[in-house]
């Protein structure tokens, strides 16, 4: 008798597992088919956002782009003017569930192109160099294709377009901090978000996802190093900040080399070094920025301690005066190991099997950190990379390029990564209620 009912659960537990496998495959080539078909529009919108880029906090015109094609779309509530020109859209399934997020990010970098695209940037100086445009366009490909599958849907699916990635100017706020602040996690509440960005380092095809660390933690700086003018002639009669300066900087640089633990990655830039009017004049200050990237927590403590340290020490020997000003810009961008492994089959049927690849960890810094240190995070990366198509230059470069290949992939990954983190979380949410 056990015997019996054994084989006739396992029997059933096999078409189970069929009709599963089935119904997975099913939405993976409803996504697909629908996502072949915004292909098209994907492109168009994001070469249009690359000719019209616009820079932190002054994402007018994207945002008004961007709020009109999901209104077109016919998401069932939009909300535009969120931390400053940030839009935030749902798509509500058919059936009632939890509610999980996409995001992209909106704005470009104070950059000339030389990219030599057809469709190069229009506003002199400023470009989409760090792949935002690709990023909205495959979002917005994503919700043309979600609003045709609300059947598939079990719950929710916000979408989050955010401003001043690249960090708000100075005096200013905005970016996923201030999203937050004005509840983008709220109203319903997000239980998981995800966020994709472009890299020129992984081949055009293939997905990247790391678990844990990520990206860095970034912690911005700007320095004051004072003296007294004096004459050229005549550096006696004066404090040399710019003698100053030269100091603190090689001597910051043992943070990395003498002190931090070799095996950690740390970096210590400065990306502004101005001081000076003039070639005979020993000026009365110079100005510094720069940043510093830390995958860990102590590692990070022990920089920006040491940082302050030295500069201060260092100018005090030289008789100059410093302020130091601080912006911590973002932690590390954790990716939440749970919710990375449940989705790693969602990149699978979005790529390929053989075309998600293991990322190593990264020093650049991304403000998603924010999203994900709230509600569990997924960021990933999509390879645009492709020699054939000019697609080699480092992004935030002047000519950096992507291959526009790589989209569809990322508006089913968008897609997949939606419908089945749903669905997960939909049965999390009834098992619960069951016990
Ligand atoms: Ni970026």
């Amino acid at each position: 008798m056990s015997r019996f009912v054994c084989w006739v659960a396992l029997f059933f537990g096999i078409l189970g597992l069929i009709g599963w496998v089935e119904a997975g495959d099913e939405v993976t080539s409803r996504v697909g088919r629908l996502a072949d078909e915004v292909t098209g529009d994907v492109l168009r919108w994001r070469r249009d956002f690359h000719a019209h880029p616009e820079l932190s906090n002054r994402e007018e015109r994207t945002s008004r782009v961007v709020a009109e094609l999901l209104r077109q779309f016919g998401v069932d509530s939009l909300k535009t003017g969120v931390a400053g020109h940030g839009v935030v859209a749902l798509i509500h399934g058919r059936q009632p569930g939890p509610c999980v997020a996409l995001r992209a990010d909106m704005d470009a970098l104070p950059i000339q192109e030389r990219s030599g695209v057809p469709f190069a940037s229009q506003n002199a100086g400023v470009m989409h160099a760090c792949g935002h445009d690709a990023h909205m366009a495959m979002l917005l490909g994503a919700a043309k294709v979600l609003v045709q599958m609300r059947d598939a849907l079990p719950g929710t699916v916000k979408l989050i377009f955010q401003p001043a990635e690249e960090g708000p100017p100075r005096g200013e706020q905005g970016g996923a901090k201030l999203m937050i602040d004005e509840g983008v996690l709220e109203d319903p509440r997000v239980s998981a978000i995800f966020g994709m960005h472009v890299s020129t380092d992984l081949d055009c095809g293939k997905l990247g996802y790391r678990f844990g660390a990520l990206l860095a933690a970034v912690d911005r700086f700007r320095v004051t190093v004072r003296g007294k003018q004096s004459h050229a002639a005549t550096p006696w009669k004066g404090v040399d900040p710019i003698v100053g300066t030269a100091h603190i900087i090689s001597a910051v640089q043992t943070i990395a080399s003498r002190r931090v633990d070799a095996r950690q990655p740390v970096v210590v830039s400065f990306g502004m070094v101005h001081g000076g009017q003039a070639w005979n004049i020993i000026p009365e200050r110079v100005e510094l920025e720069g940043t510093i990237r830390t995958h860990d927590v102590e590692v990070r403590r022990l920089a920006v301690a040491q940082f302050h340290r030295i500069v201060r020490e260092t100018a005090g020997a030289l008789g100059c005066q410093v302020e130091i000003q601080w912006d911590d810009y973002g932690p590390v961008v954790w990716n939440d190991p749970d919710l990375g492994q449940r989705m790693l089959p969602s990149l699978a049927r979005a790529a390929g099997q053989g075309n998600v690849v293991e990322s190593p960890p990264v020093m650049g810094g991304e403000d998603f950190a924010h999203y994900a240190r709230k509600v569990p995070g997924f960021f990933i990366f999509l390879g645009v990379r492709n020699e054939m198509a000019g697609a080699i230059h480092p992004l935030h470069t002047p000519q950096m390029r992507i291959d526009e290949a790589a989209l569809p992939l990322g508006v089913r990954t968008h897609c997949l990564l939606a419908i089945d983190c749903l669905k997960q979380e939909a049965g999390r949410v009834s098992r619960a209620a069951e016990e």
